[in-house]
């Protein structure tokens, strides 16, 4: 299971130093659950010169190398600060600041080249969904993304699925919900690799996750922990969804011995 917390445009670098030090003297995570969080990039070469109790994870990044980019900053650029894991292809990000597929993909690229981990973002309007649309949106999404990589570059890539109208509103995908496309996405990656890899790769569900919804979310048979927004930004309700995450992972585990 794997807890990544986004939070986005929020915090003063010191509110940042101050969650790290609360989170550091919660529980530690359980046995099979890793927990990575996205603080605003300013933060981040401190954050990681620092050490922070969680991998350190970058909400963007150019997509192209080095060179006469005004504002950009590279993939090398975050691994040498320290980041680990990269959020691509936010709705935020793809709905208002460029990032339309083909500048997705290219980033997608840019992360791997890095060795960093993508955390490759997709999801559907509330249009799409009424207009039943969804699964063809979400695929879309992921074959100009991903299912079009190398199967070894695989292994450093997950997939949070983030219904738009969910994000940020309150409202949360059902279970029901979540797991039917997080199995469309496990089916599609099955198709384009196989099923080791397929049943690898983390599926991350995104949208108003929080403590309150997490244990049902979380027990779904292809959901693998959350990507969260709102709920990160406290230590003490990000660290009740790694709890929860905890123990999805323990009934996970308990149900492989049988
Ligand atoms: P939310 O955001 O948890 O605040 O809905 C999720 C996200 O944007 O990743």
């Amino acid at each position: 299971m794997l807890v990544a917390g986004n939070w986005k445009s929020n915090k003063s670098f010191n509110e940042a130093q101050e969650f790290a030090n609360a989170f550091a003297k919660l529980t530690p995570p359980a046995e099979g659950v890793e927990v990575s969080i996205a603080p605003p990039a300013p933060y981040l070469a401190a954050l990681g010169q620092e050490g922070v109790p969680f991998r350190l994870g970058a909400q963007n990044v150019s997509a192209t190398g080095p060179g006469a980019q005004t504002g950009e900053f590279t993939a090398d650029m975050l691994a040498g600060c320290g980041v680990q894991d990269v959020i691509v292809g936010h709705s935020e990000r793809r709905d208002g600041h460029g990032d339309e597929d083909a500048a997705v993909a290219e980033k997608v690229d840019r992360v791997l080249e890095s060795g960093l981990r993508v955390i490759f973002c997709c999801g559907e309007s509330l249009q799409d969904r009424q207009s039943n649309v969804h699964f063809d949106k979400v695929l879309r999404q992921l074959e100009s993304g991903i299912l079009r990589l190398p199967a070894e570059d695989m292994s450093r890539v997950v997939v949070a699925y983030e219904p738009i109208w969910a994000i940020g509103t309150g409202l949360t995908a059902t279970a029901e919900q979540a797991q039917e496309m997080h199995a469309a996405i496990r089916g599609w990656i099955t198709e384009a690799f196989d099923a080791d890899v397929s049943k690898s790769i983390p599926l991350l569900y995104g949208g108003s996750c929080k403590p309150a919804n997490a244990d049902e979310l979380f027990a779904c048979a292809d959901v693998d922990g959350g990507l969260i927004g709102g709920a990160a930004l406290n230590p003490e309700h990000f660290h009740a969804l790694v709890e929860a995450a905890g123990r999805a992972q323990a009934k996970r585990m308990q149900a492989e011995a049988i």
